[in-house]
């Protein structure tokens, strides 16, 4: 096995910058070594490791609650609905879904067959007018599709972002008038556009009266979910609204795969038995060879090359690659198709990709929530969603946010 690990993987695995690591290996936080053939500073993987443990030490005792219950029954529009990840996880902290819009047919099939008394809102949503829901709802929340804007420089206003589904968001959000907005979104709208993306909706929710809080990506391993997934959220605020908006606090304890398919502190029985995609038979052969926690740099060189082909000259870590996830670890974010090259995620004893079930449990849906469609449907849904727990804790925050503001002012 192979013993070193260069800066671009540590920094993967850790999840902390090359500069970070630079400035740790100086002030012996985690500390380099020279590797004895080639000289480079590399790190040794047990040293990583050893590093790593205690961040997943699951005897850390976590005294971080966020619950807060509601003063008062408070009303969401789901935008963008997927499967539900995000509905549930608000509903569990305590708020009514009122209507929810989706365009996708199965995962619509998913909300009703599991929420017979939700309003679901089937079609594109361009073609839904919201405005009798103005004034009846607390909240609007969305996972609006990432899509670059046509920006001619100056400030971005709404109209220039027609044709985009942030502009349908946007658009609901004037018709609805919640006193909050909310949408989230991919770590990658920081950088999207050279950050002109996300600098543009911001104008636009300015424009259209509300104040954006400062934008934070939430880690969901912080929250109760035993996945290294991140999540951008942007909150707006209705300007007549002077309330402060606090994110959720992080928990410490840190869950892994093995809390996720067993019983213990999440979930109360093991992971039921499902259906599951396969490995080909060559990613098999390849993954066979990897251990618990290894991935593509575990296989000898030959194979490490024959296998990456043309990425294996290229930069950085790609530790995601050929993948097996150890028990005591989080699992690395989950894709849409379980068995895509690069972001092989296989389970850490039998060379398999995760089943619908084990993919519903990483993303903390509960085992009674089903997913309609094939198989290539479910996963799809299960990788489009907000982590369930995630969805919760920041239900409690929106929760904080209105208990304050109608303690404050008129209840509707
Ligand atoms: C990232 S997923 C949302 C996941 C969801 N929030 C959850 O937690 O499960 C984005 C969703 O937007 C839906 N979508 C894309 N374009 C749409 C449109 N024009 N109208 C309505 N929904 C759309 C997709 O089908 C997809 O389910």
């Amino acid at each position: 096995m192979k013993e070193y690990l260069s800066l671009s993987e540590t920094s993967e695995l850790v999840g902390k910058s090359k500069e970070t690591l630079r400035r740790w290996d100086k002030e012996g936080i985690l500390n380099a070594v020279r590797e004895p053939v080639s000289n480079y500073r590399v790190y040794k993987k047990s040293d990583v490791q050893t590093f790593l443990k205690p961040l997943f030490d699951n005897n850390i005792e976590d005294e971080v609650s966020n619950f807060e219950k509601p003063d008062n029954e408070y009303a969401v529009l789901e935008l963008f609905a997927g499967a539900g990840g995000l509905a549930v996880g608000l509903e569990k902290a305590g708020l009514k879904c009122q209507a929810l819009n989706e365009i996708d047919k199965w995962a619509c099939q998913t909300l009703r067959n599991n929420r017979p008394h939700w309003n679901v809102l089937e079609g594109d949503i361009k073609d839904f007018d919201f405005k009798e829901l103005e004034n009846q709802i607390d909240v609007v929340t969305g996972g609006f599709p990432c899509q670059a804007f046509s920006y001619a420089g100056k400030k971005l206003g709404l109209k220039d972002a027609r044709g985009t589904l942030f502009y349908e968001f946007a658009r609901v959000v004037t018709e609805v008038k919640p006193a909050i907005c909310i949408g989230e979104n991919v770590r990658g709208l920081l950088s999207h556009d050279n950050g002109n993306t996300l600098q543009g909706m911001i104008s636009i929710l300015d424009e259209i009266g509300y104040k954006v809080v400062p934008v934070k990506v939430l880690k969901a391993i912080q929250y109760r979910v035993p996945q290294k997934r991140e999540r951008l959220i942007l909150v707006g605020i209705r300007k007549d609204i002077d309330i402060e908006f606090l994110y959720p606090k992080p928990h410490k304890k840190i869950y892994n795969l093995k809390d996720a398919l067993k019983k213990g502190p999440l979930f109360n029985s093991d992971v039921p038995k499902s259906l599951g995609a396969k490995y080909p038979e060559y990613k098999k052969t390849i993954l066979d060879l990897i251990p618990p926690k290894g991935y593509w740099r575990d296989l000898p060189i030959e194979l490490q090359k024959e296998y990456m082909g043309g990425s294996f000259y290229l930069g950085g870590g790609k530790t995601g690659m050929a993948r097996r996830i150890g028990w005591d670890e989080p699992s690395l974010t989950l894709t849409c198709s379980p068995a895509q090259k690069q972001t092989e995620r296989c389970h850490p004893d039998e060379t398999r990709p995760f089943t619908v079930r084990e993919y519903a449990r990483i993303q903390t849906f509960p085992d009674e929530w089903e997913f309609a469609g094939s198989i290539a449907q479910q996963y799809k849904q299960i990788g489009n969603a907000v982590p369930v727990n995630l969805g919760q804790e920041l239900g409690y925050s929106i929760i904080k946010f209105l208990n304050q503001y109608y303690s404050l002012s008129k209840p509707r």
